[in-house]
């Protein structure tokens, strides 16, 4: 039912680019992987530019083992503790000693981080043994991190192209050849061949209803290499942020764990703390616990929302450490040093992804993927808070060593044709298509599950599929909705396969952690198998 392609196309008639390399994606990940490749031709390809990205709105920092005291083992333990078993050890021992040098070469090439004093300032979140969290600009950290490279990439003689939507990859068995963009200003669309491809386009959190992810963020990376067969692995597991600002009418803005890591209480709808009544860490107990904590809070309570306290912290200190909370909040009428700032959970960051070995190469030669797209097992069932930006800047560089060394067989392929099934026209409002997956995703396959909702949630979805691609869209929201479909369609399935809970996978009617089920689950268009975790 899923075509082979999102539109019918001929390249021969449409405009070719060639480059070396194309990277798609300006988050993290993107830009310090173009970076990385400097001297070589080159071209970043991005949807939405540097603002759409979760990098530039992310507000938690990098987590990086500097402080004294502090060690890459105390991190990698941490890292493994959260991850519940699932990780990549050798993964997550990559990130902890490479990230050490990432973060360092950031601050040598001029980005500045918060400090005390003299001395950096090490923020602390749930699941860190330690305050190991580096911040720029308080809870700004993302858009200082991502302006800083940005600014780096586009002048450094890398050709950056925004407004081109990635609609479908081209490849043949010996590897990849090219992907196929939209124009979306022109509307028109073209080639870029290159016989190397690092996706680096982020994650998917649009598929629910509840997102901190910006609008962009629609899982068309993951779709895209799904449909040339590439495997994805880990997609039952989608961390959900315990605390998004909840207000009807509001965006759902990201209230930073590290509110909660500066002594922030929660408290339910009468007032009362609750989160020692789930965790001995209290408030700053794993994601998935507090998430889980919150949403029997609202049962219980009958409300839709629980609160953030800030109002027994220093005033001071709370408005220089959450700048762009503070503003967003008083926009709204609140003052956080003074009012209790509403939230509930949200889909916030997807561990699963595209399936990669340490070097992000993909199981189609040439196709890489890089930072939330990919999934290389460092984050395990449950990412530990701050390890995204990390996980970027280090899988990133590795990405473009490999390919730089890389040798690769010619392309066998000049032209690729493909005559999308006529079927006739059909009205499909892509928008509506999009609000029903949310919905259904964030009802059935959100925080928690169960057989009964999955079971009903995979019949919908196969039955919107039997419509949703007769349909041959010429514009970004529709290949946007049906991404969102393939993706919630796989995750469903994989979440229905996994009869345990672990990290943030939980099953109401298999609420154990099973030792059986320490292995990942694999999909591919043409295969579905379980390995064992390393
Ligand atoms: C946060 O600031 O709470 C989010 C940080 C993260 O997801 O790593």
């Amino acid at each position: 039912m899923i075509p082979e392609y999102l539109v019918s196309f001929d390249t021969g008639l449409l405009p070719v680019e060639e480059a070396d390399i194309l990277i798609v994606g300006s988050g993290i990940a993107g830009l310090r992987c173009a970076l990385a490749l400097q001297g070589t031709k080159t071209v970043l390809v991005s949807k939405g530019g540097l603002e759409n990205t979760c990098t530039y709105n992310a507000q938690g920092g990098i987590a990086a083992a500097l402080d004294h005291g502090d060690s890459p083992e105390k991190h990698l333990e941490d890292t493994l503790v959260a991850g519940a078993g699932l990780n990549n050890r050798a993964a997550v021992e990559v990130l902890v000693r490479e990230g050490i040098q990432r973060v360092s070469e950031l601050m040598e090439w001029g980005l500045k981080f918060d400090t005390a004093g003299q001395r950096l300032h090490f923020g602390r979140e749930g699941g860190h043994s330690c305050s190991r969290i580096l911040h720029s600009l308080g809870d700004a950290t993302g858009q200082a991190v991502a302006s800083f490279l940005w600014k780096m990439v586009t002048s450094s003689g890398i050709k950056v192209i925004t407004d081109l939507f990635l609609v479908d990859l081209l490849a043949e068995e010996e590897g990849v050849r090219g992907a196929l963009l939209l124009d979306t200003e022109k509307k028109k669309l073209l080639v870029v061949k290159s016989n190397n491809i690092i996706l680096a386009s982020g994650g998917a959190g649009q598929i629910f209803q509840e997102t901190t992810n910006p609008a962009a963020i629609t899982g068309d990376g993951q779709a895209a290499a799904y449909r040339r067969g590439a495997e994805l692995t880990d997609l039952e597991f989608f961390q959900f942020h315990p605390t998004t600002f909840y207000l009807a009418g509001a965006p759902r803005f990201l209230i930073s764990e590290a509110v909660r890591g500066e002594g922030g209480y929660l408290r339910n709808s009468s007032g009362q703390r609750f989160m020692s009544d789930y965790h001995r860490l209290a408030e700053l107990a794993p994601r998935d616990v507090v998430t889980r904590a919150i949403i029997d809070q609202m049962k219980k309570t009958n409300s839709t929302c629980v609160y953030l306290d800030l109002t027994h912290l220093p005033k001071g200190r709370v408005r220089r450490r959450f700048p762009a909370i503070d503003s967003f909040c008083r926009s709204y009428g609140l003052d956080i040093t003074r009012d209790l700032i509403p939230v509930r959970p949200a889909a916030h960051y997807f561990m699963g992804g595209i399936r990669t070995d340490l070097w992000g190469q993909t199981s189609i030669p040439g196709l890489y993927a890089v930072g939330e797209v990919a999934c290389n097992g460092v984050h395990g069932a449950n990412r530990l808070g701050s390890n995204s930006l990390l996980e970027g800047l280090v899988f990133a560089v590795r990405a473009a060593e490999h390919v730089r060394g890389r040798q690769c067989r010619p392309g066998r392929t000049t032209k690729w044709r493909y005559r999308f099934p006529q079927t006739g026209d059909i009205l499909i409002d892509r928008e509506d298509l999009k609000r029903s997956i949310k919905s259904l995703m964030w009802r059935y396959a959100g925080t928690e599950r169960n057989r009964v909702d999955l079971t009903a949630a995979l019949e919908k979805i196969e039955n919107w599929e039997r419509y949703a691609f007769l349909k041959e869209f010429h514009e970004p929201g529709g290949f946007e909705s049906q991404n969102m479909l393939i993706l919630s369609g796989l995750i469903i399935n994989a979440a229905l396969r996994r009869q345990e809970s672990r990290g943030a996978h939980f099953r109401t009617d298999f609420p154990e952690t099973v030792n059986t089920w320490k292995k990942h689950i694999v999909i591919s268009r043409q295969d579905f198998f379980l390995t064992e975790a390393l």
